[in-house]
């Protein structure tokens, strides 16, 4: 609780908004560039920079196009990227063989990224959906998401990962057991010092729509994620599942959708005290960039003060597709 203050005049909060200089000494919390991680789509070709319509400013890349990219992310003091593939809908199978494929398009932009950016993290995707023939993040029978076959599928997914280099694993696909049996994995395979950010509150929401759009999943989705993601409703049952992905040896956890979950960031922090993140999604990101697209609200300013909250609220670091824009806007 904060101390008691007298009261006014003797207590006059105005004071301290007076002058710029007084307000920067009690700013609270800083956004830094150092909070970032960069999600980035990418496919395959060459010079491609394919616009995604949902996500104004935000481009499917092939790999010749990521690197020039990350290159950037680095110069601009980024600390990681995520990558997310748009798969070739010919290798989207219902056995979502081409995830675990030592070559697949992500696995292939690991080895180049850590080849030609070492300082940069790289942090990837764990689940099913880009590669799945149906849209889910598990695998799927007779119309139901099966748990433990796609924990083993994902596992085999999260290897290959490993293997390619990368920094950061990120299981998003909310099957149950799936931190522990990635952890085991690793230890087992000899990447011990491979991070796990859990996607550990994660919610089945609405704001994934143009992500859908992005990695191809939208017109192919069957039905909804609502027997795996969190009822939105529900946060005491989304605290259970980050401290069970704790529990199971993730190192980082993540909240998300962003903004409307703040409450969902403030009680991991507190109440858990680990590395917490928030993923300010798709749909956040298209909202804020549609509504200063029509010159309604200053985008600039609604992306730093959206991505400030998140500090406020206990948050660690943020996934954001407005990493590079707001990177240039803090002077990087
Ligand atoms: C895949 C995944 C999704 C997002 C990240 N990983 C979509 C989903 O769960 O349907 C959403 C990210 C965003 O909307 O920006 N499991």
């Amino acid at each position: 609780m904060p101390s008691p203050r007298p009261a006014f005049p003797a207590f006059r909060p105005r004071r301290l908004r007076r002058t710029p200089a007084l307000r920067d000494l009690v700013q609270e919390t800083r956004l830094s560039v150092k909070d970032l991680i960069w999600p980035v789509f990418i496919r395959d070709g060459a010079g491609v920079e394919e616009p995604v319509p949902s996500m104004p400013g935000v481009a499917r890349l092939s790999l010749d196009r990521l690197l020039a990219a990350a290159e950037d992310a680095a110069r601009l003091g980024i600390p990681a990227v995520c990558l997310f593939p748009y798969t070739d809908p010919a290798l989207r199978t219902e056995g979502c063989e081409e995830a675990w494929n030592p070559e697949n398009l992500t696995n292939r932009a690991i080895r180049a990224l850590k080849r030609e950016v070492p300082e940069l993290a790289v942090m990837t995707d764990i689940a099913l959906d880009p590669y799945n023939a149906n849209g889910h993040d598990g695998l799927v029978r007779d119309g139901v998401i099966l748990n433990d076959e796609s924990v083993a599928a994902l596992v085999r997914m999260a290897l290959a990962q490993a293997e390619a280099g990368a920094d950061i694993l990120g299981p998003s696909d909310m099957m149950d057991g799936r931190i522990g049996a990635i952890r085991a994995a690793l230890e087992a395979a000899g990447h011990g010092d491979v991070t796990i950010m859990s996607y550990a509150a994660k919610f089945a929401s609405a704001f994934y729509g143009p992500f859908r759009d992005a990695v191809g999943a939208s017109g192919r989705l069957v039905g909804d994620k609502k027997t795996y993601q969190i009822n939105p409703a529900n946060g005491d049952e989304a605290m259970a599942c980050v401290a069970r992905d704790l529990a199971e040896g993730a190192d980082m956890v993540m909240v998300k959708p962003g903004l409307p979950y703040l409450d969902l960031c403030t009680r991991v922090k507190r109440e858990l005290a680990v590395p917490t993140f928030a993923y300010q999604v798709s749909g956040e990101y298209a909202m804020i960039r549609a509504a200063a697209g029509h010159g309604w609200i200053d985008g600039e300013r609604a992306m730093l003060e959206s991505l400030a909250c998140f500090k406020r609220a206990g948050c660690d670091g943020v996934l954001t597709y407005f990493a590079p824009a707001a990177a240039r806007a803090l002077g990087a």
